[in-house]
């Protein structure tokens, strides 16, 4: 949308440019910005030269009513630009105040079915940074989009810290993703990929709890059907606690690098505290 604005602004004061220096002699033959040529130019010469004053005079009106057409023309580009501008601007204000309030109480306890039908918790992964993924196996083209960007994106922090983070898919969809199915599907994507589903009522307390919507939307049969969810990937610290979201805009390696940052820092703190704990053991020797 902005590009195509800015584009159609650019014509617009290119327009603009090329008609306004031309208003004084043009006075002849300015009847619309495509006679602004030579030809106008030397027609409004010889017409001026020859002293038809009424019909210099209608021109003149025809060319400062071109002008101001053309002023009109770029001042509505102009306000439709700056207008797009605002409303980018504060959507994506929205979007920070939303990140504000959201994160501290994102996340929390669970109880889900793996891909072999076992029962499993949130307990289950202390020790270990999550990325979690809320999808369904039938999602025609985003989830595979995302998947394959959370595996890049846990490719690059494995390069670094080795196997420091695991990949979480978890279904929206419980009734068609049995655990069967979403062993099938996560295969495609990460040889560490944890794959969860449940029961519906498992899948909404989750859900719920990282504030995932989703809904069966675009019913064409029982069978098949779509569901309409939100697309974010969540970033879970060593302890089970939340720390941070990526939304379906950033790229995967925009991802590692923040999941980079968190590791770096916790890996800091262990450091200093061991360094502490390192300098007070002499003395209690
Ligand atoms: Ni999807």
């Amino acid at each position: 949308m902005l590009s195509i604005s800015s584009r159609a602004i650019r014509h617009a004061s290119r327009l603009l440019f090329a008609n306004l220096p031309k208003i004084q002699p043009q006075v002849g033959g300015g009847h619309a910005f495509a006679s602004a040529g030579k030809d106008a130019g030397a027609q409004a010469k010889t017409e001026a030269d020859s002293g038809e004053s009424r019909k210099v005079n209608e021109n003149v009106q025809l060319t400062w009513k071109s002008a101001i057409f053309t002023c009109c023309v770029g001042g509505f580009c102009i306000w439709y630009y700056d207008y797009l501008k605002d409303r980018k601007e504060s959507e994506s204000r929205a979007i920070t105040t939303q990140e504000r309030i959201g994160v501290p109480r994102l996340g929390g306890a669970f109880e889900l079915v793996d891909r072999k039908g076992k029962t499993v918790t949130d307990k289950d992964f202390l020790g270990q940074y999550l990325l979690i993924y809320f999808g369904f196996t039938f999602c025609p083209d985003i989830c595979p989009q995302e998947m394959e960007k959370q595996t890049r994106a846990i490719e690059m922090l494995e390069a670094e810290f080795g196997p420091i983070a695991t990949p979480v898919f978890i279904s929206v969809d419980p009734k068609r993703d049995l655990p069967a199915i979403v062993d099938d599907y996560c295969k495609e994507f990460h040889p560490r990929i944890v794959g969860l589903t449940g029961t519906p009522e498992q899948i909404k307390k989750v859900s719920r709890a990282y504030r995932v919507y989703y809904n069966e939307g675009l019913k064409t049969d029982d069978a098949d059907y779509l569901v309409d969810h939100s697309i974010i990937h969540y970033f879970i610290g060593k302890n089970g606690k939340f720390l941070d979201f990526f939304g379906k805009n950033m790229t995967a390696k925009e991802m590692a690098d923040k999941m980079r940052g968190y590791i770096r820092q916790d890996q800091e703190s262990t450091k200093q505290r061991k360094q502490r704990r390192g300098v007070e053991s002499p003395d209690e020797e």
